[in-house]
């Protein structure tokens, strides 16, 4: 399976895969030498993404995540028409907000390129009509999750400025509509508390990918090995753990490839992407 983001957020959908899915075998490409794609245009992310996709294609995969709310915004309609692999992309999760908002005031922080999209103006006219969908472009999230500067004050007095207005305006429940933010989880929870909903998307995915494998046939084991593989899986050390997983990331900066490690918390081996065209 082939899950890609404009860098290393998608490691956070990534891992509810591997959790969900131990069985199969992942490669991962974080494309922080282009990241944010959220600064791009819509044809750049598009290049970009049917890149990162077809390289996927060529090393065998049977299915695509887009681990990026940006990318799956442009891009996922392309692929779908390129790709002859299923291609599974991601939602901010306006619905089960929708559903799960006491006050019906709902906060979303994402890339400016989702908050514009049609696709998220989609969903809020299907799911939170009778809600008030406060969208907010969050501007340089992105880059401090990829410089791994996850509690530096200035993430910290980001989060603030982007996070405090949506409370004070009521919000109850806040979307993570950009696959970096799970990441900065502990710093947003200090301006929040805990009464606050927080809703990412990492584990619906998994859950739809295991969906769209089981109908197309293409769940790596049948059902009745899964109870042996669990276990084994089980017993299998951190290290070992992540060996069904190759890392791909198109920067050779150490930089990317040091907080890949320390976001994934096992050693991990990061190959560089060869140059795509
Ligand atoms: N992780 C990407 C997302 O979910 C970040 C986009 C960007 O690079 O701007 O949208």
């Amino acid at each position: 399976m082939g899950v890609f983001d404009s860098g290393i957020g998608g490691l956070s959908v990534l891992k509810e895969i591997h959790q969900l899915l131990p069985h199969e075998k992942l490669i991962y490409v974080g494309d922080s030498a282009h990241a944010p794609y959220g600064d791009r245009t819509e044809k750049y992310v598009r290049d970009r993404s049917q890149a990162i996709a077809d390289f996927l294609l060529d090393q065998g995969v049977k299915a695509i995540v887009v681990a990026c709310n940006t990318a799956t915004a442009e891009a996922a309609t392309q692929l779908r028409e390129t790709m002859d692999v299923p291609v599974i992309g991601l939602e901010p999760a306006i619905k089960p907000a929708a559903q799960l908002s006491k006050s019906g005031i709902i906060g979303v922080l994402a890339t400016q390129r989702t908050i514009d999209s049609e696709r998220l103006l989609g969903l809020t006219e299907r799911y939170a009509k009778d809600k008030k969908v406060l969208a907010q472009a969050c501007p340089g999230l992105v880059e401090q999750v990829e410089a791994y500067k996850l509690d530096h004050p200035d993430t910290q007095k980001m989060l603030n400025q982007y996070i405090s207005p949506l409370l004070e305006q009521g919000a109850d429940s806040l979307i993570l509509g950009c696959t970096h933010y799970p990441f900065l989880l502990p710093a947003i929870r200090e301006i929040t508390g805990n009464d606050i909903q927080i809703l990412e998307t990492g584990r619906p995915v998994a859950e739809q990918l295991k969906r769209v494998l089981n109908q197309n046939n293409l769940e790596a084991v049948i059902q009745s090995q899964k109870k042996m593989i669990i276990k084994y899986q089980a017993e299998k050390n951190s290290e070992q753990n992540s060996s069904s997983i190759t890392f791909y990331n198109s920067s050779s900066d150490i930089q990317y490839h040091q907080a890949m490690k320390w976001l994934w918390h096992e050693p991990i081996n990061i190959k560089v992407l060869p140059i795509l065209t």
